[in-house]
C-alpha cells in the first residue's frame, strides 16, 4: 500500500556516477508505485567549475519547498577539496538542520557466518565539522592552525534522543555510545552525560560505551554486538566507512540526513563518492542509491514501498549499472 500523496522530491544527480546511480534509484522508486514528482538541481563541481555557484542562498530556498532530497554524489577531482564538501554538502546538513546522519548496515562481515544489522547514528551539524579554528602566519615555520569540535547540549541531546527512540522501536533495543571519553574529556562528559540523562528515560532500551579504537577492532571482530550506535560527526564518519566495508562493500552502503522535526526536507544520499574514474563505464553499483531511495520513502512514510526496495536489493544481482537497476526495478515491480 502506497499513501495516496504525490512527493516532491528535488534531485541533485551530482558529479561523476552520481546521475547514473540516481536515476536506477528513480526507476526503482517509480516501480514500487509510490507517487513522485522530481526537479532535477544542476549542483556539484561540474556546475562549479561552470559558472561558480557551489549552492547560492536563492537555491537552498527553493529546495526548502521540496519535501526530500535526493543526491547522487558531488565531487570532482578539478575543485579543491573542501570547495563542494563544505559549500554544498556540509552547507546543506547545517542549513536545513539535517541533524541526523542515519547509516544502517546490514552483511555478513568477513570471516563472520552470520549477519549482523546494526545502525550508526552520527551527530551532522557539530563537532570538527562546524569549522571552527583558524590559521596564523600560514606557510612560515611559525604556522598555527586549530581546528575547535562544537558541541552543545541542544545538538548532543537531540542526537542522541533520536538513537534511542529508534532503538526502542527495534527489537533488540539496545545503544551504544561511541566516543573517546578518556582524552576527549570535556566533549565526553558533555556526551556521556547526556547520554546517562537520556538512557533513564527509556528503561526498556539497554546501553553500552565504547571508544571508538575499541569500535574499529568489534566492527571487524564482533559487529553481532551492536544494535544502534550514536557518535559524534567526526568519529561517525569514519566508523560508517568501516561499517560499509564490513557489510558488504561501499557500493551497498546507504545514507539519511534527517532533520527530524521536519522543519525542512530530508536528504538521502549513498555514502560513496563520485567515482570519477569509473564514470560512463556502467561499473558503478546503483544498490546504495536505491537503498538511500529506500530510507527517503521510510521517512515519506510509504513504507511498504521501502521494504520492496530493500526486499529488491536483497537478491544479489551482477551486470551494468542499468543491469542492475533494471532488474531491482522488476523485482520492485512485480511483488
Ligand atoms: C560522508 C562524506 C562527507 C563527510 C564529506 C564528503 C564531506 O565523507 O558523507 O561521509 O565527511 O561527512
Ligand atoms: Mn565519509
Amino acid at each position: 500500500m502506497s499513501t495516496s500523496k504525490t512527493h516532491r522530491i528535488a534531485v541533485i544527480g551530482g558529479d561523476g556516477i552520481g546521475p547514473e546511480v540516481i536515476a536506477e534509484a528513480l526507476k526503482a522508486v517509480r516501480a514500487s508505485g509510490v507517487s513522485i514528482e522530481t526537479a532535477d538541481f544542476d549542483l556539484g563541481g561540474a556546475r562549479y567549475l561552470r559558472d561558480g555557484e557551489v549552492l547560492s542562498d536563492a537555491t537552498l530556498d527553493q529546495l526548502r519547498g521540496f519535501d526530500a532530497i535526493l543526491l547522487g554524489a558531488v565531487g570532482t577531482p578539478a575543485v579543491p577539496p573542501g570547495v563542494i564538501e563544505r559549500g554544498l554538502l556540509l552547507k546543506m546538513r547545517f542549513e536545513l538542520d539535517l541533524y541526523v546522519n542515519q547509516r544502517p548496515f546490514a552483511g555478513t562481515a568477513p570471516g563472520h557466518s552470520t549477519a549482523h544489522d546494526f545502525v550508526v547514528i552520527r551527530e551532522n551539524t557539530e563537532g570538527p565539522y562546524v569549522g571552527e579554528g583558524g590559521v596564523l602566519r600560514r606557510g612560515t615555520p611559525n604556522e598555527v592552525a586549530t581546528q575547535g569540535s562544537v558541541n552543545t547540549r541542544m545538538g548532543v541531546e537531540r542526537c542522541v534522543r533520536y538513537a534511542f527512540e529508534l532503538a526502542s522501536r527495534r527489537e533488540r533495543k539496545h545503544v551504544t555510545l561511541v566516543h573517546k571519553t578518556n582524552v576527549l574529556t570535556f566533549a565526553g562528559d558533555l556526551w556521556q552525560r547526556t547520554f546517562d540523562l537520556v538512557a533513564a528515560e527509556y528503561p526498556a532500551v539497554s546501553t553500552a560505551y565504547n571508544h571508538v579504537d575499541a569500535a574499529c577492532i568489534y566492527f571487524v571482530q564482533d559487529p553481532h554486538r551492536y544494535d544502534v550506535i550514536v557518535t559524534d560527526n567526526l568519529f561517525g564518519d569514519i566508523l560508517t566507512d568501516l561499517g560499509g566495508a564490513v557489510s558488504g562493500g561501499i557500493g551497498l552502503a546507504s545514507s539519511a540526513n534527517l532533520n527530524p522535526a521536519r522543519t525542512g526536507p530530508s536528504m538521502f544520499e549513498p555514502v560513496h563518492g563520485s567515482a570519477p574514474d569509473i564514470v560512463g563505464t556502467g561499473k558503478a553499483n546503483p544498490t546504495a542509491a536505491v537503498l538511500s531511495a529506500a530510507l527517503m520513502l521510510d521517512f515519506l512514510g510509504e513504507s511498504s514501498g521501502a521494504d520492496r526496495l530493500r526486499a529488491a536489493c536483497a537478491e544479489p544481482t551482477s551486470g551494468s549499472t542499468s543491469d542492475i537497476g533494471n532488474a531491482i526495478a522488476a523485482r520492485v515491480a512485480g511483488k
